[in-house]
């Protein structure tokens, strides 16, 4: 065996000093970082580095005068990009313009492109299908401006969902694997291959089947709570939690109450009573004894077993049937059988001016992410019985709820909605600045 002293001097080395002096100059030259030296050389600054060279060169007045033309340069690259902006904005306008005497003639004649530009400019906000089917447009839109750059005549844009449908046709497809879990691997490694659209819900081929998650959640419940703990923590969920809870007023009716990991962040001072219900017993059982323990006064609180989609049953009907001010639901609608029936149910119970309050997981605003979500799908439900890629926009939409309210963090993946029967006025305190400012937006004349 060769010491550490030998094979240093082998390799010509004296010293430990040598090791690190010379190997570091040589990464320095060689590096690919490395920042050439000024065209020319100032002697004042020849002892510093490339870098500092480079500034004290570019401060010089010489190097300023040259500078000159790219300045000028920068500056025309500048005004061409500004006058195609504004000449974007400008038929944009016109455009707008064209739809509502349109609409004032023959509010039928609008095409399905030009009834979602109505909709924005008048200030209403577009459901979770047709703010997609906007996005689309708006893409074939820039395509449109992107051919048309050196036109200069009439540059309307006025597609029809049949030239939408072949826009769309002709666009490249993502196809992607399967991310492989257990069976879906087949012996040669291979995994099934799918298209991803991810137009809505029943289209997305990635979406999983939904099941009866009763039994298990009745097995998970015990390290439930360990087991979310720290991915909890890791995203500050915590605070979503907590400004979750803040909307709860009245009799309140908490739907897939889990482990009651809600009820740490509950403020009792507003709530009449409160009923706790879930699918799986087990979970109900720990719910109740974190709640007893945390508010051993409070009397009005009810823990019962029960399906989401059976909700109208449960609470009976008639004038003896429950009705409630708040209903919550945290994380549970990926984990529904139906989840469109449950928020139906949800809708009925409520009483007037009443309110759902979601928090949940779906899909992204973006669109890496949600190749990520359907890719993982299937691993998902397997270990958490969670279809993590639904769009839960589309859910509301689909059980005729309106959104009140609607933040969505975590790039989108955690929505935070607050949700109320279509009949029901919105309250003052709900509008934002510009609807008590337009009322319910800029009227047509
Ligand atoms: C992911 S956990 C969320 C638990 C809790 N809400 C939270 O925020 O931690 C989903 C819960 O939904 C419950 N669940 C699943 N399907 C249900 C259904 N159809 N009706 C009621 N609860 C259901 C499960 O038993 C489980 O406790």
């Amino acid at each position: 065996m060769i010491g550490l002293k030998s094979r240093l001097q082998l390799r010509g080395v004296t010293s430990v000093r040598n090791i690190i002096k010379p190997n570091t100059n040589f990464s320095r030259n060689k590096s690919f970082f490395t920042i050439p030296p000024p065209p020319k050389k100032n002697k004042r600054y020849e002892h510093l580095p490339n870098w500092r060279q480079w500034a004290a060169y570019l401060g010089e007045n010489e190097a300023q005068k040259k500078a000159t033309k790219y300045y000028v340069a920068g500056f025309g690259v500048v005004c061409v990009c500004f006058y195609y902006y504004m000449r974007d904005k400008f038929y944009e306008d016109q455009q707008s313009n064209l739809i509502k005497a349109k609409f004032l003639k023959d509010p039928d004649s609008l095409t399905e492109y030009e009834h979602l530009r109505l909709k924005l400019i008048c200030g209403e906000a577009l459901k979770s299908r047709e703010e997609k089917l906007f996005r689309m447009y708006s893409e074939m839109r820039k395509e449109f401006f992107r051919k048309s750059l050196a036109r200069r005549d009439d540059l309307t844009f006025s597609p029809t969902e049949e030239d939408l449908a072949a826009w769309y046709d002709k666009q490249p497809k993502r196809v992607m694997k399967k991310a492989p879990v257990g069976d879906a691997t087949t012996e040669n490694g291979v995994v099934e291959e799918k298209v991803s659209r991810g137009i809505s819900n029943k289209e997305n081929p990635n979406i999983m089947e939904a099941h009866d998650t009763t039994e298990f959640f009745d097995e998970k419940a015990e390290a439930y709570d360990a087991e979310v703990n720290w991915e909890e923590r890791a995203v500050l969920m915590g605070m979503r939690r907590r400004e979750t809870m803040s909307w709860l007023d009245g009799d309140v009716l908490e739907v897939s109450c889990g482990t009651g990991r809600n009820i740490d962040y509950l403020n009792l001072e507003k709530v009449d009573s409160i009923t706790f219900l879930d699918s799986s017993e087990k979970m109900v059982e720990i719910t109740r004894d974190k709640f007893k323990e945390k508010h051993p006064k409070f009397r009005k609180a009810a823990f019962t077993v029960g399906k989401a989609e059976d909700l109208v049953e449960l609470a009976g009907s008639g004038p003896n049937g429950v009705k409630y001010d708040t209903i919550v639901e945290t994380f549970g609608l990926c984990s529904h059988e139906d989840p469109v029936k449950a928020l139906e149910n949800m809708k009925h119970l409520l009483r007037p001016g009443g309110r759902i309050v979601l928090l949940e997981h779906g899909r992204s605003t973006w669109d890496m992410i949600n190749n990520h979500l359907d890719f993982r799908a299937d691993k998902r439900m397997k270990t958490w019985a969670c279809r993590w890629n639904l769009d839960i926009g589309e859910l509301i939409e689909d059980a005729g709820l309106d959104i009140t309210y609607e933040k969505r963090v975590h790039f989108g993946t955690t929505w935070m909605l607050v949700c109320k029967k279509p009949e029901d006025p919105i309250r003052m305190d709900e509008k934002t600045f510009l609807q008590k400012l337009f009322g319910r937006g800029p009227r047509i004349e």
